[in-house]
């Protein structure tokens, strides 16, 4: 890497509330923690961590709360190296996530969006100058979809590559008609999103492109090698296979890593090899940030992996 990828994330800053379960819990079900613990998340500064630890020069703009938590979030992302001027300070709360980790690694999040949600259009249009200059716009879905929106539509007109998360996926931005260079998504969004069946995306996947309307959807699929669907074909990728401690915040290190390696020009397939590196690091950890991996890291693991395409 010659020069960092200049990264700009647009996104969620929320405080993460986790308890350690035996299994999610089933409706009406009580269940006792065996831990219990308190990070900080969200899927806007995660991506944001894990493109800044992969490599990229990276800009967060967001908003958090006028409470204690806001304030040592934007020094924990500053001392982090990314640029945090572009963070907002609004309302009495930081965004928070409540979130039950089970056995297996496997979670269920509820997030009370807060500030988050304070942020909006006119805000995205003051750092117009900014989004234009990026080498990637990379985003989620836990800020206002008209933000979103605002962000990608000034990025496509500068012909700014735009990366989105559709996550957590809403009726809104399936009926949004937005159309991105790429969606990364995992199983469960990309059926959603397209209203199709795992057995049919893999049987009809440019049936599936064309109703995500977008240049290339990255399907996650833990374990499952990842799919990549292009105009040109498909492309499947093993993951380095590893045993989950806790999955929260791997998804958002897979986007971080990936919008770094596809802004620093490497091919799709080696970019989905980082990113899957990073997504797997990032479960061998407990908590979304202490996880997200560092370039050396990723890197060395790609090295010890084949990986394999099918
Ligand atoms: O993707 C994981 C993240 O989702 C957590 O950090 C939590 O804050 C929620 O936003």
């Amino acid at each position: 890497m010659l020069q960092r990828p200049k990264i700009v994330v647009i996104g969620s800053l929320n405080v993460d509330h986790t308890l350690r379960v035996p299994h999610i819990p089933a409706p009406g079900e009580t269940l006792t923690a065996t831990a219990t613990f308190t990070c900080l998340g969200g899927k806007g500064a995660n991506q944001a961590l894990a493109a800044a630890r992969a490599g990229g020069d990276v800009t967060l703009i967001g908003c958090v709360g006028e409470d204690n938590f806001g304030a040592r979030y934007i020094e924990h992302l500053r001392s982090a190296g990314i640029h945090t001027g572009t963070i907002m300070r609004a309302g009495p709360s930081t965004g928070c996530a409540f979130i039950a980790v089970d056995d297996t690694g496997e979670n269920g999040i509820v997030v009370s969006p807060g500030a988050n949600h304070a942020l909006t259009p006119i805000h995205v249009e003051e750092h117009t100058t900014l989004i234009r200059s990026a080498a990637a716009l990379l985003l989620e879905l836990e800020c206002p979809l008209p933000t979103v929106l605002r962000a990608v539509s000034i990025a496509v007109a500068a012909g700014v590559p735009v990366i989105l998360n559709p996550s957590p996926l809403t009726s809104e931005f399936i009926q949004a008609h937005m159309e991105v260079n790429t969606l990364i998504l995992n199983e469960h969004e990309a059926t959603a999103l397209v209203s199709m069946t795992r057995a049919e995306i893999d049987a009809e996947p440019q049936r599936a492109r064309a109703a995500a309307r977008c240049r290339q959807m990255i399907i996650t699929r833990g374990g499952d090698p990842t799919l990549v669907i292009t105009a040109g074909g498909i492309l499947k990728i093993a993951p380095p296979q590893v045993i989950p401690v806790d999955t929260v915040g791997a998804g958002d290190a897979f986007a971080g890593a990936f919008a770094v390696a596809h802004a620093d020009g490497m091919a799709l397939e080696g970019a989905v090899r980082f990113a899957n590196a990073a997504g797997a690091l990032a479960t061998q950890g407990v908590g979304a940030q202490p996880s997200i991996p560092w370039r050396d890291a990723i890197l060395a693991l790609v090295g010890r992996c084949n990986g394999s395409t099918g």
